[in-house]
Formats: C-alpha cells, structure tokens, sequence
C-alpha cells in the first residue's frame, strides 16, 4: 500500500502517544492488534501511516528529531514505546494565539527562526495535516488550515475549534478539491461516550432521567488550558452531545472543571446520574472513569487519518460527514452513534 503521509502540527502528549502507537502497532504486525478499533482499516495498517513533517514552538521540541521531542517536557503522557531516529525534525510555527495565559508559564517558545511551513509541506510531500494544537488555539488552527490549502493537504481537526463543522471553512476546502474533518476528536473510551450510553441504556429500560453530570479533572497541558480559555466551549459541546442522547429534556451538565497537575497525562471523569422508575422509585448512579488522556485518542486518530487516506484516493471534498461524525464530537451534521458507525463502514467499504 502507498504509505500515508501526514505533517503534525503541535507535538504534545497527543502526537506523543501517536507516534509511539505507530512504533508499538508496527512491531505486533502480522498478529493481533490488541487495543485499536480496526487493525486494517481500508486496506491500510497501522505501519502504512509515516510522520513526514512536524511543527512545534517550545524550545525543548523545535530542532529536534521527533522521535526526541515526543518525550520532552512538558509533555507528560507515558512512555508506551521505543521510538528510532525518524529523521523527522519539528520545525517552529508562529505562535500566534498558541499559547494561554496559564499555558505562557509552561511552555517556553523556542528563538529558532519560524520556518516557512508551505514550503515544508510541500518539500516533505505531505497529504494529510493533523492539527494537535491547544484548544485554545483558535487562530493558529485557523492559520495552519490556510497552509494545508495553500499546500494541498486534507486537513484533520483533532482540537475544539470550528473547521470542519463551519460551513465557509468546509466550503474552501471544496472548491480545493480537499477532504476536511473535525471537530474535536471523540475519544476511544470517551467520557462523552460513556455517558450517552449509559442514559440511552437506562432511558430504554424505561427509567426518566431528571438530572445528570458529568465533570472531569486532567493534568496535561491540554487541560490547563481549557481551564484559562475553553471551558466553556467545550462545556457546551459535551452538553449538547449528552442532551441529544436523551429523548426528553433533562438538567445536563457535561464539562470539564480543573487543572490538577500531579495527574500527570491521566483524567479522572465523575458521572452522577439521577431518575425515577417503577412507581416513581428513585435510582442513582455515582460512577468514576480514569483515563490516561493522550493514548485514548490513538486509536481513534489512526481510524481518522486511514479514512482520509482513503477519501483522498477517492478524490472526495469538503467536510465529509461519514468521518466527522464517527470520529469527531462536534461533526457538521450530528447523528446517534450506531447510524455515524454505520455510515462510516458504508464509506470505507465503497465501491471506488
Ligand atoms: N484524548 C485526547 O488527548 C484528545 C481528545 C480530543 C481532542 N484532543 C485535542 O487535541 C489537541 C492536542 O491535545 P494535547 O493533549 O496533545 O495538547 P498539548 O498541549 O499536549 O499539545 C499541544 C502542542 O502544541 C504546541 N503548540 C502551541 N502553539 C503552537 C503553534 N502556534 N504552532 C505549533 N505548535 C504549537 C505546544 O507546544 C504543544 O506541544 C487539543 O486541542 C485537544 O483538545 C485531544
């Protein structure tokens, strides 16, 4: 199979756990993948997706080979992995709205000059742009999306910022010719997810929900910015998602709350649920998930970028639903879970 080649932008926990499942996933070829949703997805392994170019602003990261700026501070998610020398150096992006007041203390920007990313892209042949920035980062993704056109990449929105779901932005990238997904990557054991099945579950068994939360504390550098700067969006996104699996109106409350640094890259998910059933009878659910945050995106990122890979042969354009809305939490059409997984196999085993 023709390898895929993606250029990361932002080389935190994320891209971390991405380039060290590609290493893990390469060496157990041939067995079973243990661990990943789809072994072979489209005709594509794991192995079949090479990191060609990568972009960074922190001074431990930019000039490094990636295979070393993975494991540079601050990231924290686990070592999952040996990585090789990949000849891959992270050049430095321009910072623009990267980094928040918290984050400012935490990363620190590298003096290295900013290259000329097009010209990267286009050097290093890549035809899918993973964008990992903080969420926060609502200009910089904006910024790099204008570089995957300038450079003829489809384009990955892994971060809350409206791309995919926006319908000028999906518009530009139709008249591009070029596939675009987002937003907002759904993780492989998502609290999100979690939580919609379980009020579906209970919901079908005939209990009413009244009231339901769901919050969550992190310690990576992700999560400290969502407590200076995305709060609230991503508040919204995760009430809106676990509203529609209801199919009554409920108080919904999903979001994420806090910054608690000794998590390292783990997050810890509170779920209270409370309903009535037989007679009125009350019935409560307290339940907690813990996470390690950067690998629970892997699985579902290799999924994202294969699909890519395969509309990109197809010469398919614009936001394409059927990935957005099984991988991502804020797609531009939203759709229950079972009719987004359906829909995503229909594309992938299509006739060309
Ligand atoms: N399970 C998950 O980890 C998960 C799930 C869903 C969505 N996401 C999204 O993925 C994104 C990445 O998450 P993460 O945990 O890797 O974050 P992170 O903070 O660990 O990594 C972000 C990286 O971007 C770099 N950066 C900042 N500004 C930049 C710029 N202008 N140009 C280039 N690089 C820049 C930072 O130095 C850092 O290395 C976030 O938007 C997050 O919301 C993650």
């Amino acid at each position: 199979m023709p390898k895929i080649r993606v250029a990361l932008v932002g080389v935190g926990n994320c891209a971390s756990a991405l380039v060290q499942g590609l290493q893990y996933y390469a060496k157990i070829e041939g067995k079973e993948f243990v661990g990943l949703r789809n072994g072979v997805l489209g005709g594509f392994c794991p192995s079949d997706i090479e990191i060609v170019a990568a972009f960074d602003i922190d001074e431990r990261k930019v000039g490094k080979d990636l295979s070393e700026a993975i494991f540079c501070q601050p990231n924290n998610t686990p070592k999952l992995a040996d990585v090789p020398l990949l000849n891959v150096v992270v050049y430095r992006g321009p910072v623009i709205d990267g980094l928040g007041e918290y984050t400012k203390n935490v990363v620190r920007v590298s003096a290295h000059p900013e290259a000329n990313v097009a010209m990267i892209l286009k050097e290093s042949d890549s035809e899918v742009m993973l964008n990992l920035l903080p969420s926060g980062a609502v200009k910089a993704s904006q910024w790099y999306a204008d570089q995957a056109l300038i450079s003829e990449c489809a384009f990955v929105n892994a971060t809350p910022n409206f791309i995919a779901s926006d319908a000028a932005w999906a518009h530009r990238f139709e008249i591009a010719g070029l596939p675009v997904v987002g937003d907002d990557l759904i993780d492989q054991v998502g609290s999100t997810t979690l939580h919609k099945t379980l009020l579906q579950l209970l919901s079908i068994n005939g209990v009413h929900i009244t009231e339901t939360y769901q919050l969550d504390v992190g310690g990576g550098t992700e999560s400290l910015d969502t407590l200076d700067r995305t709060k609230d969006l991503k508040r919204v996104i995760k009430t809106k998602s676990v509203e529609a699996a209801l199919p009554y109106e409920a108080a919904v409350v999903a979001g994420s709350t806090d910054y608690v640094d000794f998590l390292q890259n783990r997050r810890d998910s509170y779920f209270w649920i409370k309903g009535v059933h037989f007679c009125n009878v009350p019935v409560q659910i307290d339940l907690k998930l813990s996470t390690v945050d950067a690998p629970n995106a892997g699985s579902v990122l290799l999924d994202v970028i294969r699909a890519v890979k395969v509309a990109l042969e197809r010469k398919a354009k614009g936001a394409l639903v059927p990935i957005c809305a099984y991988g991502f939490k804020h797609p531009p059409k939203f759709m229950p879970h079972e009719t987004a997984e359906k829909m995503f196999t229909e594309f992938i085993n299509e006739e060309a």
